[in-house]
C-alpha cells in the first residue's frame, strides 16, 4: 500500500519506470520492444482477414509451489505472453483489439495481506504506465471488458498449438465465463509463433546481451578450472558470473558440464547425473550453459582440455568441429537451406577426421551412408529465443522434419532469412552404442578405422555452439569476438587464467561431523 498521498513509501527498484533492467550494469529494455511485437502481430492477423471484433487472448503464466509443500517455484512467465506483453507477475491475461491494435492487461486483484507477505501492491495505473498499454484492468472484471472489446458478434482468438519440441501443447487462455464468447484457437498460434521466428532490433539486442554475459561466464570458468575440482563447481562459477556481473538470474536450461566421457552425453547433467564427476588432468570439457536475460535465452557450449594444453587427439577432434562450425558461419545467408548447412558440417567433419585417420575411404561415399551421424547424433542448431529451442521450427508452411538420422533431430529444416536467431553447434562424440552399430553396419564400418575408433572410445566429445542472428548478407555472431575459439586463444586464455588464485571450497558438512 501506498502512504496516504498514494507516493510509495518503500518504492521497488524499477517503480515508475516503463523499462526493465537488473541495474546500470545491465541492458535497459524499453517496453517498446513489446508494443513492436503487438503491431507485428497485428498486422499479420490484418492480412489473413481478421479485424472489427477479433480480440486476441493471450492468459500468462500461474504461481506453482514445490508439489504439494507451499514453497513457490521463482515465477518465469510464459513466453508467448511475455513477447506480447512483458508483465513479469503471475495470474495476468492480455487482450489485443485486432482492428485498433488497443491492448489491454488485466492483473489480479491482490488481497490486502499480500502487502505483508509479498510487498507493496501497484495500482493498474502504475501497471499502465510501466508497461506501456491503453489500459490495465483487473482479472475479475475480463469478461466485461473483453465483451465491450468483441461486441456481441466478435471473437475471442485463443492460443492452442503444439510445440514441435517438447510435444506439449500451449497454455490457452480460459476465464470465468468465456463459454458465452465466440472462441477461435485455430489460428492465432501458428501466426504468433511465425512472429517470433524473426526478431526485431530490439529483441535482438536482448540476445546479444544475454550471449555477451554468458560468453564472459564461459571465460570465467576457463580461467578458474583446475582439474581436482567437482564439474558442479565450475557450473557455480558460471551462475555466479551471469548473474552477478550479468543480472541472469536464471539460465535456459539445464546446465551441461561434461568432463572426460562424460562429454559424449549431449544433455548430461540433469538431476540423475547432476555435474557430480571430479575433472580430471587429462580430460577434456564441453560446458554448454546459457544465461537467460527478460526472458531472453542465451546457449553457447565452449569445449577445452581441463589442464589447459590440448593433447594431440583433444586437437584433431576439436579442430574437426572447428572447420565444420567455420564452414557454417561462412555459408550460412538468407535463402539458404538449415538442412544443406547441417550436410556440409557433417562433410567439413569427416574431411577432418579422414586427415586425422579416425575414418578413412572416400568423403562422398560417407555422406551417402550418413557416416557423420555416428559422431554427430544431434541437430546442427536451432532457432532461438525467449525459448531456448525456440518456436516456429515446423510450421505447416515450411519443410517438414527429415528423416535420417542426425537430420531428424534438427528442431527445424526451414530456408534461413534475415533475423533469424539460431545456434550454429557442431559436435564430434564418441558413443559406445552408436560406435557398436556403426561397427555392425558393414555400409558404415568400412570407413571406420578400428583402432583409432578404440582409442577414442571413453574420449568423450566436443561441441562448438555459437550464437547468430541472420543479417541480410550473412550472419552476425552474438558474441562478437568474445569466446576465444581456437586451440591458441582458449590456452591462451587458461594460461593467463592458472596465473591467478582461485577459491578452495572451505565449508565440509562432513569433516564438521567427524570432529
Ligand atoms: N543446450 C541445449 C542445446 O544445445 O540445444
Ligand atoms: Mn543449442
Ligand atoms: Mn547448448
Amino acid at each position: 500500500m501506498a502512504a496516504k498521498d498514494n507516493k510509495p513509501t518503500c518504492p521497488s527498484y524499477n517503480d515508475g519506470a516503463a523499462y526493465f533492467d537488473m541495474g546500470e550494469h545491465t541492458l535497459r529494455i524499453p517496453m517498446s520492444l513489446h508494443t513492436e511485437n503487438r503491431r507485428r502481430l497485428q498486422e499479420r492477423l490484418k492480412a489473413r482477414g481478421l479485424g472489427g471484433g477479433d480480440v486476441v487472448l493471450l492468459q500468462g503464466g500461474s504461481d506453482s509451489t514445490r508439489y504439494s509443500g507451499d514453497a513457490d517455484n521463482v515465477f518465469q512467465q510464459e513466453p508467448y505472453f511475455h513477447w506480447a506483453f512483458g508483465a513479469l507477475e503471475p495470474g495476468w491475461y492480455g487482450a489485443l483489439d485486432v482492428a485498433s491494435g488497443r491492448a489491454v492487461l488485466f492483473c489480479p486483484r491482490l488481497p490486502e495481506e499480500y502487502a505483508t507477505w509479498m510487498g507493496r501492491i501497484r495500482t493498474p495505473q502504475e501497471y499502465r504506465q510501466r508497461l506501456q498499454v491503453d489500459e490495465v484492468r483487473y482479472v475479475d472484471e475480463i469478461a466485461d471488458v473483453l465483451r465491450e472489446m468483441t461486441g456481441q458478434a466478435g471473437t475471442l482468438h485463443t492460443l492452442r498449438g503444439v510445440n514441435t519440441d517438447s510435444g506439449k501443447t500451449t497454455l490457452e487462455a480460459a476465464f470465468d465465463g468465456i463459454s458465452r464468447f465466440n472462441v477461435n484457437n485455430t489460428l492465432l498460434h501458428d501466426e504468433i509463433a511465425e512472429c517470433r521466428v524473426y526478431k526485431t532490433k530490439a529483441e535482438i539486442e536482448v540476445l546479444r546481451f544475454a550471449t555477451r554475459v554468458s560468453a564472459a561466464a564461459h571465460c570465467s570458468v576457463m580461467r578458474k578450472i583446475r582439474p581436482g575440482m567437482k564439474e558442479y563447481q565450475l557450473e557455480a562459477i558460471f551462475q555466479y558470473h551471469s548473474y552477478y556481473h550479468g543480472g541472469c538470474r536464471h539460465q535456459g536450461y539445464t546446465n551441461i558440464c561434461g568432463s572426460g566421457c562424460n562429454a559424449a552425453t549431449l544433455h548430461y547433467g540433469h538431476a540423475g547425473d547432476p555435474n557430480l564427476r571430479t575433472v580430471g588432468e587429462t580430460d577434456i570439457c564441453l560446458f554448454d550453459m546459457g544465461a537467460e536475460y527478460y526472458g531472453y535465452t542465451s546457449d553457447i557450449t565452449c569445449s577445452f582440455p581441463a589442464n589447459g594444453k590440448f593433447s594431440n587427439d583433444q586437437k584433431l577432434i576439436y579442430n574437426a568441429v572447428l572447420k565444420a562450425s567455420k564452414a557454417v558461419m561462412a555459408a550460412v545467408r538468407p535463402g539458404v537451406s538449415w538442412v544443406e548447412m547441417h550436410r556440409l558440417a557433417y562433410r567439413m567433419m569427416l574431411e577432418a577426421l579422414k586427415e586425422g585417420g579416425v575414418v578413412q575411404g572416400d568423403v562422398d561415399k560417407m555422406m551417402e551412408v550418413n557416416l557423420g551421424s555416428v559422431f554427430m547424433p544431434h541437430g546442427l542448431g536451432h532457432l532461438m529465443g525467449l525459448d531456448v529451442h525456440d518456436v516456429g521450427g515446423y510450421l505447416e508452411q515450411y519443410p517438414p522434419r527429415p528423416t535420417p538420422a542426425g537430420f531428424r533431430s534438427l528442431r527445424t529444416a526451414r530456408t534461413l532469412e534475415e533475423n533469424m536467431v539460431l545456434t550454429i553447434e557442431p559436435g564430434c562424440y564418441f558413443i559406445d552404442h552408436l560406435l557398436d552399430q556403426a561397427l555392425a553396419n558393414p555400409e558404415q564400418a568400412q570407413f571406420l578405422v578400428p583402432e583409432a575408433i578404440a582409442r577414442f572410445r571413453g574420449f568423450g566429445g566436443v561441441r562448438i555452439e555459437d550464437d547468430i542472428v541472420i543479417t541480410a548478407d550473412g550472419m552476425e555472431d552474438l558474441a562478437g569476438d568474445t569466446i576465444p575459439r581456437t586451440v591458441e586463444e582458449i590456452e591462451a586464455l587458461m594460461a593467463e587464467g592458472q596465473q591467478e588464485e582461485v577459491l578452495v571450497p572451505q565449508l565440509h558438512a562432513q569433516q564438521k561431523l567427524d570432529q
